[in-house]
């Protein structure tokens, strides 16, 4: 029987968040990195976490393994973007589709009710029926299709953009 906890991410998982990132990054056209990480230079992505405030990152530990995880991000640099984040959730390869997304983005839409946030986003390439299914489950609507912005395994691909209300509406 599988025994699914979420917990806020400490800087020790961070080896096991690359090599959960990295089958993505080399495989799959879901993420647009084409290199990738070493843990080190995901160390330094990580530190963009925090305990409180807008950004924050949750691990799903599957029978004791980390097996995926949610975070927030902030969504663009300039000042007036502060109040809008950006998703990313990755699962492991061999964990999708098991109910630990739904886990993660629960915990971490839980953790986050009370931040200044007005609005989440989240952009997936398409096709990716799973994540649409995760992100409409969540309240996120689809506002449109980016059409080839990005370039990787000698084509191009589509991103389906997502929004859902934040906490002080
Ligand atoms: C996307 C991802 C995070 C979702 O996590 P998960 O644990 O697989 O998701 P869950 O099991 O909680 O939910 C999956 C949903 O997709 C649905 N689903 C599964 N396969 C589907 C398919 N082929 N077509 C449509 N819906 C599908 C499930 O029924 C479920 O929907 P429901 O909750 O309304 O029943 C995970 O699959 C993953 O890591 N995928 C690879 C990386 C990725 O795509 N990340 C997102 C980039 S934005």
């Amino acid at each position: 029987m599988t025994s699914v906890n979420v917990r806020p991410a400490a800087r020790g998982d961070v080896p096991r968040l690359t090599e959960i990132y990295n089958y993505y990054v080399i495989h799959t056209p879901i993420t647009f990195d084409v290199e990738p990480y070493t843990v080190e230079k995901r160390e330094i992505w990580f530190d963009q976490f925090a305990a409180s405030g807008r950004y924050r990152i949750f691990v799903a530990e599957d029978n004791g393994a980390v097996a995926g995880y949610a975070c927030t991000m902030r969504f663009r640099p300039k000042a007036a973007y502060e109040t809008t984040v950006e998703m990313s959730i990755y699962c492991a390869r061999d964990a999708a589709d098991k109910g630990i997304g739904s886990r993660l983005y629960a915990a971490l839409f839980d953790a986050l009710r009370n931040e200044d946030i007005r609005r989440y986003v989240a952009g997936y390439t398409m096709p990716n029926p799973v994540s649409a299914a995760l992100h409409e489950r969540f309240g996120f609507k689809c506002v449109g299709v980016f059409t080839e912005v990005g370039r990787k395994f000698g084509r191009y691909w589509d991103v389906a953009w997502n929004e859902r209300p934040g906490n002080l509406d």
